[in-house]
């Protein structure tokens, strides 16, 4: 069975990097394809070189656009990928346009789809990740679901394809580089900081969201570093916020990380404030167990809150201050990792060879 590994941006690669080397370690039949939704190197070429991973096989260089754009160009582009390298089975990992594309692509030419990450919900539908998700579980032929939760969704929405809880890859990559990232790391960490990442459309998009971030960081009297994202960068700039961000007492704003960076990074953190979504997984990694103040309404990842490791706190500066400081005074103690014990890409490799 030849398979398809479709990826584009950096938490794909990411997430995918545990999936690839089993299928190598097991002497499978794959080919990476990189879309090129991300395109710098700071947000994708550098993860290859840490995670090691062979170059992509092929790469498609969609780069940036609009939504329909950015999807419909993949959508093509991975069509004539799979007919070309006679693809039998896609792999697609969470809900940017990449991977509602790779789905889309896939099925349409009656290949096999497994959707990796499957059945989150933010129930938000402002965000283009939803829609992207959502379209990608009904879809697919596979549904790898983290955890029991995303497992109950699928079942309650009918999805057709087969359920399977395997836990989240990302602790398989958070197991698999600490010690890596322990040794080879070359980011400098402050003494005692908190660690901050915002890129989220609904959020960087908005120069009023903008403006409540900084006022929060700036209620922060302690050192914080900020890799920023280009997308929160480029607006930053266009708003001209970008020079009061980068002069608030304290702050680091330094360009994306490595991923051993950015794991030390998280490992050294007294807390973290992001919108990501895998920042929130990764903060329950038995290996970085830290609080996450999660900046927007809602999240796809309530686990993590029940939990006790994320906490959504909007993305209203008084309420963020607030909750920073009832979680400084208070004593926190969150329970086991939810996202499961590292082993998710041996699982889901075991499924699509059988
Ligand atoms: C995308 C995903 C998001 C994911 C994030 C991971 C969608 C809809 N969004 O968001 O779910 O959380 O990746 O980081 O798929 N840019 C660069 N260099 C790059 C890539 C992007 O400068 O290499 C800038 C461009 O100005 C671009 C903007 O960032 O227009 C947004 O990039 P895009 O890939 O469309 O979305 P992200 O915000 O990165
Ligand atoms: N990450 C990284 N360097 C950074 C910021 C994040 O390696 O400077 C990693 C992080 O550890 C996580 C992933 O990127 O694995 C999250 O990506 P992002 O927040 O861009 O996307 P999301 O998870 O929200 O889709």
């Amino acid at each position: 069975m030849r398979v398809a590994v479709v990826l584009g941006t950096r938490p794909e690669i990411i997430k995918m990097s545990p999936l690839i080397r089993e299928l190598s370690s097991r002497e499978m039949e794959y080919h990476v394809i990189h879309t090129g939704q991300h395109y710098d190197h700071h947000v994708s070429d550098i993860f290859f070189r840490e995670l090691e991973l062979d170059i992509p096989d092929l790469y498609l260089g969609i780069g940036s656009g609009s939504h329909g754009e950015q999807t419909g160009k993949a959508l093509s582009a991975l069509e004539k990928a799979f007919q070309k390298l006679k693809s039998e089975l896609v792999l697609v990992q969470g809900d940017t346009n990449t991977v509602l594309a790779g789905a889309l692509a896939g099925v349409k030419l009656g290949l096999k789809v497994g959707h990796v990450e499957a059945g989150l919900r933010s129930y938000d539908l402002r965000m283009p990740e939803e829609h992207n998700r959502r379209l990608a579980d009904h879809c697919c032929h596979h549904l790898f679901a983290p955890t029991d939760n995303s497992a109950e969704i699928l079942k309650g929405e009918n999805v057709w394809g087969d359920i399977h809880v395997t836990g989240n890859t990302v602790i398989d990559a958070c197991m698999q580089n600490m010690d890596i990232a322990e040794s080879k790391s070359t980011v400098d960490i402050p003494g005692d900081y908190v660690l901050v990442t915002a890129h989220r459309a609904e959020n960087v998009d908005d120069p009023r969201v903008l403006l409540q971030l900084i006022e929060t960081f700036e209620g922060i009297p302690r050192e914080k570093v900020y890799p920023i994202h280009p997308r929160a960068e480029k607006m930053f700039k266009q708003t001209k916020l970008f020079d009061r961000l980068k002069d608030i007492q304290g702050m680091h704003v330094i360009k994306p990380q490595g991923y051993l960076e950015f794991l030390m990074l998280m490992k050294n953190a007294r807390y973290i404030l992001s919108d990501s979504g895998g920042i929130q997984e990764e903060a329950c990694s038995p290996n970085i167990r830290k609080k996450v103040f999660v900046l927007r309404r809602s999240t796809e990842r309530p686990e993590a809150v029940e939990a006790g490791f994320a906490e959504v706190v909007g993305t209203d500066s008084e309420d963020i201050l607030g909750a920073i400081d009832r979680f400084e005074d208070g004593k926190w103690k969150p329970g086991p990792c939810p996202y499961g014990d590292g082993r998710a890409a041996e699982r889901i490799v075991d499924i699509i060879s059988r």
